[in-house]
């Protein structure tokens, strides 16, 4: 299972959750990488990933795993694969090479490409038409081991269908589930919630908590109310679409408020008082970069801190530029991903 680097550990957590693996599936059929989990599941079980995990970036299944330093042992092993247990339509092959003496991602592409038509007698054949959508074999060599994976995922999970807008740089959905779940398990996982995000922009965090425990028969029970707030209107009328593509059956209010403003902290309080036993906040604020800090940033984060404290959250976390940690309250937790190609760091705060 590939996840963004930095959410193994959440990834798996996630999974014993919501039941995907049994909880005696014990460390030997399972190994934390880096960006990847690799787990030893029946196809069913291991197909179910697709659907259960909402950190998950896609899910593979292995098919060979063999130490490799030449091409025609390369083509030989391929070939030594009955394919058609695994391809039904034209394939396309997808190569990552690190640290081995086979190196040319063309040249493995078209060897493994060669043997499995070989092998199938022609009857599979590499793909020649984008418009349709072919099966992809990954073949990753790292120290001379090569592993020869099929995707059982297709489009990328993180593309879920409920975006059709987006206001200025949002985050990806499965890193929002990610930060989410990162923050409901340090709550103690309540059963009773109200999610709210300050600066919510499309929404996206909150539309993660909201779907998050709809495939896990066990926390279905979970209640859970979302809230949301961003100066900018469009933002808010974006992210009001986009939870209502997902028709959350639970509370949902979007405002356009300004946070910074003392009026608006009050509308705020006001919305929030008494919603759930439990309040979780979480945010996704401007990194100072492309968005600029609405106030210098060491003023900026404090007041961020000094709302979700004044908002009743008992539990928030924020996300953070590196470059920007010197201005930023000390949290009690921090885990450093990257978002969009920047460093950055996931603060926890406890009220
Ligand atoms: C990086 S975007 C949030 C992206 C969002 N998490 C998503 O995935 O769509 C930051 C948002 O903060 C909002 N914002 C900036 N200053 C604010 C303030 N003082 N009060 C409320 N919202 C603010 C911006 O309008 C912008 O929508």
């Amino acid at each position: 299972m590939i996840v963004p680097p930095g959410f193994e550990k959440l990834a798996l957590s996630e999974l014993y959750f919501k039941q995907a693996i049994s909880s005696d599936l014990d460390s030997s059929h399972i190994r934390i990488l880096k960006g990847g989990i690799e787990l030893d599941l029946d196809l069913d079980a291991g197909l179910q990933l697709n659907v259960k995990s909402h950190l998950a970036t896609r899910v593979l299944v292995r098919i060979e795993k063999f130490r490799c330093r030449d091409f025609p042992k390369l083509f030989k092993k391929t070939q030594g694969i009955d394919w058609s247990k695994w391809l039904k339509g034209p394939f396309e092959v997808s190569v990552s090479a690190h640290r081995s003496r086979l190196m040319n991602k063309k040249r493995i592409e078209s060897t493994v490409g060669e043997a499995i038509e070989k092998q199938s007698k022609n009857k599979l054949k590499r793909s020649v038409d984008d418009s349709i959508l072919a099966q992809t074999v990954y073949v990753r060599f790292d120290n001379d081991e090569v592993e020869l994976s099929l995707d059982t995922s297709g489009e990328a999970l993180f593309k879920r269908g409920y975006k059709h807008l987006e206001a200025t740089a949002p985050i990806r959905e499965n890193l929002a589930a990610g930060l989410f779940w990162a923050l409901y398990e340090k709550a103690g996982r309540p059963k009773d919630i109200a999610v709210c995000d300050l600066m919510c922009g499309s929404g996206t965090l909150l539309t993660e908590a909201g779907i998050f425990f709809e495939t896990n028969q066990a926390a279905e029970s979970t209640k859970l109310k979302i809230f949301g707030f961003d100066k900018d209107n469009d933002a808010v009328q974006i992210a009001k679409k986009n939870i209502s593509n997902v028709s959350l059956q639970k509370v949902s209010q979007v405002t356009a408020i300004d946070f910074l403003e003392a009026d608006g902290m009050q509308q705020i309080k006001a919305q929030l008082s008494r919603q759930a036993p439990f309040q979780i906040g979480i945010s996704n604020p401007p990194y100072g970069m492309r968005l600029k800090w609405p106030r210098p940033p060491q003023e900026f984060y404090r007041a961020l801190v000094e709302a979700y404290r004044a908002a009743g959250c008992q539990i928030f976390g924020f996300i953070v530029p590196r470059s920007a940690l010197k201005s930023v309250p000390r949290p009690i937790e921090s885990f450093p991903f990257k978002n969009g190609g920047i460093d950055v760091v996931f603060n926890i705060y406890e009220n």
